[in-house]
Order: C-alpha cells, then sequence, then structure tokens
C-alpha cells in the first residue's frame, strides 16, 4: 500500500464527499461515486466523510439505523477499494468543529435563501406538511457548507440534485471573507460523475432505499439473481419471437453500466429489437455480470465484517487526522471574527 501525506502537500487540490448513512451502499452508489472515488484518490488529496449528522436531521428518532449504517458504509468503502491510506475517511460528528462552523455561518443565510434551495424545497416537499420540517433539517446546506469548508476542499463530487449545495455553500464563503476580511474559506466546485445516474430495479428513475428497488453492494449472489429476474424490462415483449424495446430497458441499461463486453451488448440490443431473444437470456448474463463485479467485494465485505474494531480503528484514524485540519481552519475563523481572547 501506497502511503501519502495526507496534510501538507500543497500541489494536489483537495476533495471531499460524502454520504448519509441510512442504510447499506448499492449499486447506484457504485458507479456514481464509489468508482469515481477509487480513481480520485490516486490524483487528489481525498476526505470522504459519513455524514451521520446530516443522516439524523432526517432520522433523528432512529438512531440505532444511523449507528448501524455507519459501520456498513465504512465496510462497503473499504469493499469497493476506498484504500485508508491515500483516501482520510472520517466521521462527521467525530469533528466538534463542523458544529461551529454550522453555528457562525447560520448568520449568513436568511430563511428565505434555504426555503428556496432547490434541493431543500423538493425534499420538503416530499416530506409533505412544512410546519413539521425541523430547523435542523432546513439547515442542513449550512452544515453541509461547514464540512466542506473544515478541510478547505475546493473539489466536491456529487449527484446533479447537490448542486445547489454547492452554489449555496460558496454564497457562505463569499460572505464570510468579504465580512469578516478575509481570504481563510475556499470556494469549492462541483465534480459530477460521468455515469447518468442507475435507475432502480422497477425501472424507475434512482435506485433508492425507500424505493425498494435498489441491489446493494451486500446481496448475496441468490439475491442479486432474484432482483434481475424481477427486473422491468419491456411490458410489450411477450413472447421470445416478439420485438422489443431496448430504450427503457432496465436490463440493457445496467448492462450498458456493468458489461465489459460493449461489442456484444451492441449486438444483443440488435438481436433484441428484430425478435428472438428471450428476457430470460439477457436476466442470465446481467445476474452473471453483475455477480462477477460484486463477488470480490462480497468476499473482501464478509472479512471485514469479522474484524469490526480494526474497521472502527481506520475511522477514529481518519477521524483524528481530519480534526487537526479543522482545528487550523477553526483557529484562522475565529482569528478573523474576533473570537480569540
Ligand atoms: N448531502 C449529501 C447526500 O445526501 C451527503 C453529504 C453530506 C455531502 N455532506 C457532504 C456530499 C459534503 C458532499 C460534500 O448525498
Amino acid at each position: 500500500m501506497k502511503t501519502i501525506n495526507h496534510t501538507t502537500n500543497p500541489l494536489r487540490e483537495i476533495v471531499l464527499t460524502g454520504d448519509r448513512p441510512t442504510g447499506p451502499l448499492h449499486l447506484g452508489h457504485y458507479v456514481g461515486s464509489l468508482l469515481n472515488r477509487v480513481a480520485l484518490q490516486e490524483t487528489h488529496q481525498q476526505f470522504v466523510m459519513i455524514a451521520d449528522l446530516q443522516a439524523l436531521t432526517d432520522y433523528y428518532d432512529k438512531p440505532d439505523t444511523v449507528h448501524h449504517a455507519v459501520r456498513q458504509i465504512l465496510v462497503d468503502y473499504l469493499a469497493v477499494g476506498i484504500d485508508p491510506c491515500m483516501t482520510t475517511i472520517f466521521i462527521q460528528s467525530g469533528i466538534p468543529e463542523i458544529a461551529e462552523l454550522t453555528v457562525l455561518y447560520l448568520n449568513l443565510v436568511t430563511i428565505n435563501r434555504l426555503r428556496r434551495n432547490p434541493t431543500v424545497k423538493t425534499e420538503m416537499q416530499q416530506k409533505g406538511a412544512e410546519e413539521h420540517v425541523s430547523a435542523g433539517f432546513l439547515t442542513y446546506p449550512v452544515n453541509q457548507a461547514a464540512d466542506i469548508t473544515c478541510v478547505k476542499a475546493t473539489l466536491v463530487p456529487v449527484g446533479e440534485d447537490q448542486l445547489p449545495m454547492i452554489e449555496q455553500m460558496n454564497e457562505i464563503v463569499r460572505d464570510f471573507n468579504r465580512i469578516y476580511h478575509t481570504t481563510v474559506l475556499r470556494e469549492a466546485k462541483p465534480l459530477i460523475a460521468r455515469t447518468s445516474r442507475l435507475p432502480g430495479i422497477d425501472g424507475k428513475a434512482k435506485m433508492s432505499k425507500s424505493l425498494n428497488n435498489a441491489i446493494y453492494l451486500s446481496d448475496d449472489a441468490d439475491t442479486v439473481a432474484a432482483k434481475v429476474k424481477a427486473m422491468y424490462t419491456d411490458p410489450n415483449h411477450l413472447r421470445v419471437s416478439d420485438p422489443g424495446q431496448v430504450a427503457g430497458n432496465t436490463v440493457f441499461t445496467y448492462l450498458d453500466a456493468f458489461d465489459p463486453d460493449h461489442k456484444e451488448v451492441a449486438e444483443l440490443k440488435e438481436h433484441y429489437q428484430r425478435g428472438g431473444l428471450g428476457d430470460m437470456m439477457l436476466k442470465k448474463r446481467l445476474t452473471d455480470v453483475l455477480n462477477t463485479i460484486l463477488t470480490p467485494i462480497r468476499e473482501r465485505r464478509a472479512l471485514f465484517m469479522k474484524d469490526l474494531e480494526a474497521i472502527m480503528a481506520i475511522a477514529h484514524e481518519g477521524t483524528q487526522r481530519t480534526r487537526e485540519v479543522a482545528q487550523s481552519t477553526m483557529y484562522e475563523v475565529r482569528e478573523a471574527m474576533k473570537l480569540l481572547y
């Protein structure tokens, strides 16, 4: 394993990204963010955060779920190849400076601006009645600005739904630097994943735990087979001999995302459109493709699960390392705000 000095290399751009621990990670995370992180750790100084405090803005009454999911996500990270010698993995609640920065930033943001944040707005609509939205939920973009600025990250790999978060964070950074006559905080750029969003097995726009349409990195081979079997295809493709639709056919979307043999997939598409190719055969192929990717991940996962103590030590070490960076940012912030007595 390579060792990189995480704190003192000024040439490498600092990347921070994170996940809410509400359950184990799935194939949507794999193509949308995990593979990207495994690549980025080779070229960037990377922090990956398990956002347990942010998860609580939704799951405040389910602390056990969040607690358990932190471990699952940690194991998922390591199993896909996020290497703790190259990436600093940390737990958000282990950095009190994030809470401290959040309080200071809250003065720079109006309630109306938060209500207008498109991500928050959509999520509030999904929740229903606005009077049930907690202050913690409404202000989570400010907390997220604290996540990113505490390590002075300048590049944030996220999904498109998170763009308004980065925009709001940059507003806070500019206001802070202007009002307190400083240059401590740094603006960040979003990095949108190349792979478009993976649909759920039901063909719905997004794979997600709440829609119950996800294939998890932790699913065993039989579960993967059963989920692929239930996958949405072309509802009008009733007989093998019928011509079938490729567009919107989830099995093909997945083959495009995961099957390494693009030439053969192109031939299968043609055959399917001509007629004479059955869904069962395609699904068998997809099951094999997915299990080829997932089997080594599953095996590494099982090994790590046996030694949770060692896994938690990795998280503690990463959190400690992050804390040192956050403390130094905090000192500069206090200095700029005349809070050193
Ligand atoms: N809000 C992100 C999500 O729901 C998770 C997250 C928390 C995050 N803090 C972050 C992502 C900081 C990037 C940077 O997926």
